[in-house]
């Protein structure tokens, strides 16, 4: 199953998004089954590593990632079966570039929780812990609804 996050720089939810739920499936021994990404809708940070804020916040957390910021193509949208965006801005910038296409396979991250929310840019409210538990709270829902309805084919891939 090939999983991207989406956010707009691509230097702080997405890359946090990517680390914490490459976590977590590591942790289930799941790994096998997943191909787990992120980009950003802006080049506005393209090449640039992850925020420090954001990986001092992942660290803090016992998380470790590298990533280099990259703007989202078609290609992306087109090869993932899940793209999932943090927020209402994310999701509009996505389906502009899809032409309102693919519209199935994009969820915003938090729409798979009890609480389905926007996950706020830490970029500007500079609350990274904030941003954290959100990521975390909108991974473990998402993975939670993989296991659930998807079971056949994390079966499969077991098997493969
Ligand atoms: P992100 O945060 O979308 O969570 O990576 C941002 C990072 C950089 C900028 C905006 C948002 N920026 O304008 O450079």
């Amino acid at each position: 199953m090939n999983v991207t996050f989406v956010c707009l720089g691509n230097i702080c939810r997405s890359p946090m998004a990517e680390i914490i739920f490459k976590d977590m499936v590591e942790k289930e021994g799941l790994s096998a089954s997943f191909n787990i990404t992120s980009c950003g809708t802006s080049d506005y940070e393209d090449g640039n590593p992850i925020y420090p804020p954001a990986q001092k916040t992942l660290a803090r957390h016992g998380l470790v990632g590298a990533h280099r910021a990259r703007i989202m193509t078609l290609h992306d949208v087109i090869n993932n079966d899940y793209i999932l965006v943090m927020d209402t801005q994310n999701l509009m910038d996505v389906l502009r570039l899809t032409g309102g296409k693919f519209g199935e396979k994009i969820f915003k991250l938090c729409s798979f929780t009890a609480d389905p929310r926007d996950i706020a840019d830490p970029w500007y409210t500079r609350d990274f812990e904030r941003a954290y538990a959100d990521i975390t709270d909108g991974c473990r829902a998402f993975l939670e609804y993989i296991k659930r309805e998807k079971a056949a084919a994390l079966d499969y891939d077991s098997r493969h």
